[in-house]
């Protein structure tokens, strides 16, 4: 899949958003876990900032993604802001900055919600309540298991099957922003949930 993609623009409020328009795929998840570089990995350039701070991404960036041999912006990724360590206690959302429940929860684009959880790491309450509260809103979401190549083969199975488990998922899919491991699989998953959309 050749792809580009340019910034269309970086909101901090619903009133920011860009006009309704093509799909949107919505890339969350935990501070740090590697949305942006998530998002790069599917361009295959450095669009979204990356960094080994947490909390990097403040604001929602929009993304005009384009295919080769497609004419206009068949797609727009949008890179949320990831939410805390600290267990999540009241809403799904506390900690979160307030724009981004008014996005999750009122945007027409909105076709998919790519949810990242850490290969590395255990199940976490936060991505649970995550998961629970789209599933509840009715917004169709992936489930990805980012930093994949950081395990040995028998042991990414180990945590595939204990995420499955925890989120009652038939299907994780293991990534690489690294090597690009997973790449075709979620371009499919994406590509599937726009003509859907636009349908
Ligand atoms: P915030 O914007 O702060 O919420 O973070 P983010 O989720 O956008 O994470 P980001 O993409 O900035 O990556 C965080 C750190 O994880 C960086 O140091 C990345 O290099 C590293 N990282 C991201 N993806 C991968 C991966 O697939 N493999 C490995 N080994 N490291 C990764
Ligand atoms: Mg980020």
């Amino acid at each position: 899949m050749q792809a580009s993609a340019e910034l269309i623009l970086s909101a901090s409020h619903p009133r920011q958003f860009p006009p309704e328009g093509p799909p949107e795929i919505a890339f969350l998840g935990r501070s740090n876990v590697g949305k942006s570089s998530l998002l790069n990995s599917l361009v295959e350039r450095s669009v979204a900032r990356v960094s080994s701070t947490p909390g990097r991404t403040r604001t929602i960036n929009f993304y005009g993604v384009h295919s080769a041999g497609r004419q206009g912006p068949a797609l727009r990724f949008v890179d949320l802001p990831g939410y805390g360590y600290a267990k999540l206690s009241r809403t799904v959302t506390a900690g979160w900055p307030r724009f981004i429940e008014p996005y999750l929860l009122e945007r027409r684009s909105l076709a998919l919600c790519v949810v990242l959880l850490d290969a590395n790491v255990p199940p976490q309450a936060s991505d649970l309540n995550l998961a629970r509260w789209l599933q509840e809103i009715g917004r169709p979401m992936a489930l990805v298991a980012t930093k994949a190549d950081r395990l040995s083969g028998n042991k990414l199975r180990q945590a595939l099957v204990a995420l499955q488990r925890e989120f009652a998922a038939g299907d994780i899919l293991p990534y690489s922003s690294r090597s690009g491991a997973g790449r075709p699989e979620l371009w499919r998953r994406i590509r599937a949930a726009a003509q859907e959309r636009q349908a």
